[in-house]
């Protein structure tokens, strides 16, 4: 037997995009987005509501990061989503993040967050809520890269959202190879 939800936005695993961006004087803001995703080999898409001092500012400055949650932060990384610029203006501060300017783009990453997208707005649709970044960059911060130089999950500790039981849970063990696995079934 199945259990219907009905027709609600539940799937397995949702992100938990930290997305930067700076206001008019160059004060950083951050939200937490879940609802988005790889589009195109160098685009983001996701679904950010109007009136988020967020969008105000990507179409102001043109550009935002999307930083990946980590455990170690993710107290941060909720206040930053139930808590807006449009009325707490040092908001970035509060939630004990620091911001340093992209090297790429006009916005500020998270110095916290250790693995991040550096976006160009491609456009926004303020009645679907669809916003389209080009990614021009992907920079990792040094701590979590093994000595091979390859990004270790573990040491990131991405964390997901469960939008069932709205928790965030943290990436958990390696199950198998990616494009390798079913080849045993071929
Ligand atoms: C787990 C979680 C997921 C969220 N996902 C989204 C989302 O996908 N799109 C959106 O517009 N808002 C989302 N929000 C709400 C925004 O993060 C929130 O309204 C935030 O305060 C906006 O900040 P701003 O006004 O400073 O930009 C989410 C919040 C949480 C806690």
């Amino acid at each position: 037997m199945r259990r219907n939800f009905g027709a609600k936005p539940l799937t397995y695993p949702q992100p938990v995009f930290i997305i930067a961006t700076y206001d008019d004087d160059g004060t950083p803001n951050a939200m937490n987005a879940a609802w988005g995703g790889i589009s195109e080999m160098t685009e983001i898409s996701l679904c950010l509501s109007a009136g988020h001092k967020t969008v105000k500012n990507i179409q102001k400055r043109g550009a935002f990061t999307v930083s990946m949650a980590e455990a170690a932060y993710v107290a941060a990384c909720d206040y930053v989503g139930i808590v807006s610029g449009n009325t707490v203006n040092d908001k970035f501060a509060k939630a004990g993040f620091h911001a340093v300017k992209s090297q790429f783009v006009d916005a500020p990453l998270i110095e916290e967050l250790s693995v991040a997208l550096e976006c160009k707005l491609i456009d926004y649709n303020s009645d679907s809520c669809i916003l389209r970044g080009e990614i021009v960059n992907v920079s990792v911060d040094e701590r979590v890269l093994d000595t091979d130089g390859k990004v270790d999950a573990a040491k990131v500790a991405p964390v997901i959202f469960d939008p069932f039981n709205n928790e965030y849970l943290k990436v958990g063990e390696k199950v198998g190879d990616a494009f390798s696995e079913g080849k045993k079934l071929k």
